[in-house]
């Protein structure tokens, strides 16, 4: 059954449709939303050997031109060089300010595409296809773009809303196990900040999500598909309510990420998936809330056991306190050096911008790398 979720932004508004089996419905979607008909597709060389031709046959039937672009897959391609290359790709497919630029792939596709379309003609229609768990849930939904550069991750970027999202559930039958895992993380992430309820549905269901997509049954499938749109939703909402992150509710979504990306930053990217390193982040921030925000430990404690139920690690052996707190204080959400936090008053309920206290956030951080 397919799942329509609204992402309500005034005159940026736009659906997340998803479902299984949605993929060949895409150049029909999208011939109902947007007027122009030349399409540049973006996807790296994983994706494009798996869902390439269908995306390319769904465009062209509902009268699409289609050129496809195809990066290197891994995060590396989130940089100048290849987003060079796709502005000479553009070009040479005649994308004028009707022209759309279409993302068939996980993050790092979804993020570099979407620069592309919000700076190629200071900015083009641009319509999500997440093929990752992490990009159904999180990327690909609320117009953050960009790229890497070399001192730094995401360092140049743009909002950018798309048009449309698509995400075909089918997408998991390829996708990596530790790729699901990853994005379970952020799953685990919406329910701790936002929705108790759907936090509970995890934990009861661990089964269902630890499974292989391609084992799971129809309800298994429903269920998972359920959480993906109440993920979606969640988003939706947030950023709705503060669309460039200007309030500090749009915040609350770093949850576990301040930590989290000091273990990516020191552990050299790559090592450690991001949503991994999220895991290991959101512990740290759910001991940080038991001792500042009054968090119960049984909360703490059912966090953890979550984590490990879906295969998610809870630590981050051998890593330094010292390169970790230097990453923290080089954060992009630091200020004046001084890292902040989402806390959790209860699970479903978070603060942001919280400052810790440096001997307890060490001694925190020193137990997790052991
Ligand atoms: N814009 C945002 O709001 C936002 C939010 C979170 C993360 N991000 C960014 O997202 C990126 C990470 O995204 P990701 O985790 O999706 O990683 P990714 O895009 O690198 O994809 C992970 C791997 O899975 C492969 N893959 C993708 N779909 C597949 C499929 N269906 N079958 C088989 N293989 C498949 C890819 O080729 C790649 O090797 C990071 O660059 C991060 O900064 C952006
Ligand atoms: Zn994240």
């Amino acid at each position: 059954m397919t799942q329509i979720v609204n992402v309500v932004l005034g005159s940026r508004s736009y659906a997340i449709h998803l479902g299984e089996g949605l993929l060949p419905q895409l150049g029909v979607l999208m011939a109902q939303v947007l007027r122009g008909r030349r399409v540049l597709l973006v996807t790296d060389n994983h994706v494009s050997a798996i869902l390439g031709e269908t995306v390319t046959v769904s465009l062209r039937g509902a009268g699409f031109a289609v050129s496809r672009s195809v990066v290197p897959a891994g995060e590396a391609s989130k940089c100048g060089e290849q987003l060079f290359a796709l502005y000479e790709a553009a070009k040479q497919a005649g994308l004028d300010r009707s022209g759309i630029v279409v993302a068939l792939g996980g993050g790092v596709v979804g993020d570099l595409a979407g620069y592309l379309a919000a700076s190629w003609l200071r900015g083009i229609a641009f319509v999500q296809v997440p093929t990752t768990l992490l990009a159904m849930v999180d990327s690909s939904v609320g117009g953050k773009t960009g790229i890497n550069l070399p001192s730094g991750k995401n360092l140049v970027g743009a909002f950018h809303q798309p048009a449309l999202v698509l995400a075909d559930l089918d997408a998991f039958t390829t996708l990596p196990p530790r790729e699901t895992r990853a994005g379970l993380a952020e799953v685990v992430k919406y329910g701790a900040i936002r929705d108790a309820q759907l936090f509970q549905t995890l934990e009861e269901h661990t089964a269902v999500f630890s499974r292989p997509w391609k084992d799971l049954d129809a309800a298994g499938r429903a269920l998972f598909g359920n959480v993906i749109a109440r993920c979606c939703a969640i988003k939706a909402e947030v950023v709705a309510g503060d669309e460039r992150e200007e309030s500090g509710l749009r915040a609350i979504l770093n949850f576990g990420h301040t930590l989290g990306h000091a273990i990516e930053n020191a552990s050299g990217y790559g090592r450690i998936l991001h949503g991994e390193a999220v895991a290991v982040g959101m512990v740290a921030a759910v001991r940080l809330s038991a001792r500042l925000t009054g968090l119960p430990e049984a909360d703490v404690a059912r966090l953890e056991k979550l984590l490990v139920a879906l295969g998610l690690p809870v630590r981050a052996p051998g890593l330094a306190w010292t390169d970790l707190r230097a990453a923290m204080k080089l954060d992009k959400k630091s200020e004046a050096g001084v890292p902040r936090f989402v806390l959790l008053k209860q699970l479903g309920e978070s603060l942001s911008g919280c400052a810790v206290p440096e001997d307890v956030l060490e001694a925190i951080a020193r137990d997790l790398g052991t």
